[in-house]
């Protein structure tokens, strides 16, 4: 079986389809459902703010954001790549722009935003990759603008298995992108970030931990954490990333297993983390 390889700085670890930008959707309402709001109450908002988006996916975010937000306010998204983002009904105020957040930003962005958010990336940055991020995402605030990362601690999940069920399968396949995410290198200690926040000169700085207890979101959960793990060992396989499933055949058998754990009761449960600071 082939040897581990190391992703390049910053390659994403997870396939651009129509699927995962199903997938993203679905797991943006199962959270929100949890999480209950967009804009940690934190931060103070006005008529006009310009807020960036960044890793913007399928821009849902900002489409939501656009719904409870003046239309006096600019939203801009930033993503590696356009291929989920839907411009279909879009509002007037959201833009999108090519841009790697590893990278240092244009100047027309430089101190612009008051609020800058970033979601789920635990898939797409090394483990030291974190920090510089951080760093570099507050060049685009404003003084007193806020930077927000909301992201789930993936590497804790846990499956909860009823009395008498099988869970193991379940489990595996949790496992399977648990070594997989750390032989690429990505295995964020996602409590360290609070601490980043504050190393990185950002004040007020504030945790929330979320857990996904709501059980009305258990079945979405289930089928994004499944489809996040598919994903993952797909694109890991095409790349030739990893040496822990062999073939297509072999990912999708492992997934129908765990698929049968979960219609019998067992269900995947992980906190989202909510860390807001701002700038001085
Ligand atoms: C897991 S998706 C999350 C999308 C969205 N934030 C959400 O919550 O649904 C991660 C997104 O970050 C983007 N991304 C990954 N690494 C990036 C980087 N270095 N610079 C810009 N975008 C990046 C990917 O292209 C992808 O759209």
């Amino acid at each position: 079986m082939a040897e581990p390889t190391k992703p390049s700085p910053g390659e994403y670890m997870l396939i651009r389809s129509n699927a995962e930008s199903e997938r993203l959707e679905k797991q943006f309402r199962a959270w929100q459902a949890n999480i209950g709001y967009l804009l940690h109450p934190a931060i103070i908002q006005h008529d006009h703010m310009r807020i960036a988006d960044v890793g913007t996916g399928t821009g849902i975010w900002l489409r939501e954001l656009a719904g409870v937000v003046p239309a006096t306010c600019e939203l801009d998204g930033f993503d590696l790549s356009d291929s989920m983002f839907s411009r279909d009904g879009l509002p007037g105020n959201i833009k999108f722009y090519h841009q790697n957040f590893l990278e240092p930003f244009p100047e027309e962005f430089r101190g612009k935003y008051d609020v800058i958010n970033v979601r789920v990336m635990v898939v797409a940055l090394a483990a030291d990759e974190w920090a510089p991020a951080v760093r570099n995402l507050i060049t685009l605030l404003r003084p007193g603008g806020y930077l927000q990362w909301v992201d789930c601690a993936a590497h804790d999940c846990v499956v909860k298995v009823p009395e008498g069920v099988d869970g193991t399968h379940a489990a595996h396949y949790m496992e399977k992108f648990r070594t997989g995410m750390i032989a690429v290198g990505k295995a964020p200690n996602l409590g360290a970030l609070h601490g980043i926040f504050q190393e990185s000169g950002l004040a007020d700085c504030e945790e929330r931990i979320c857990p996904l207890v709501n059980p009305d979101t258990r079945e979405d959960i289930n089928d994004t954490v499944i489809g996040g793990i598919t994903h993952f060992l797909m694109a890991a396989l095409n790349r030739g990333k990893i040496g822990l499933v062999r073939s297509t055949e072999e990912v999708m058998s492992l997934r129908k297993s765990a698929l049968d754990d979960l219609s019998h009761g067992c269900y995947y449960c992980f906190d989202v983390h909510v860390v807001v600071g701002r700038k001085i």
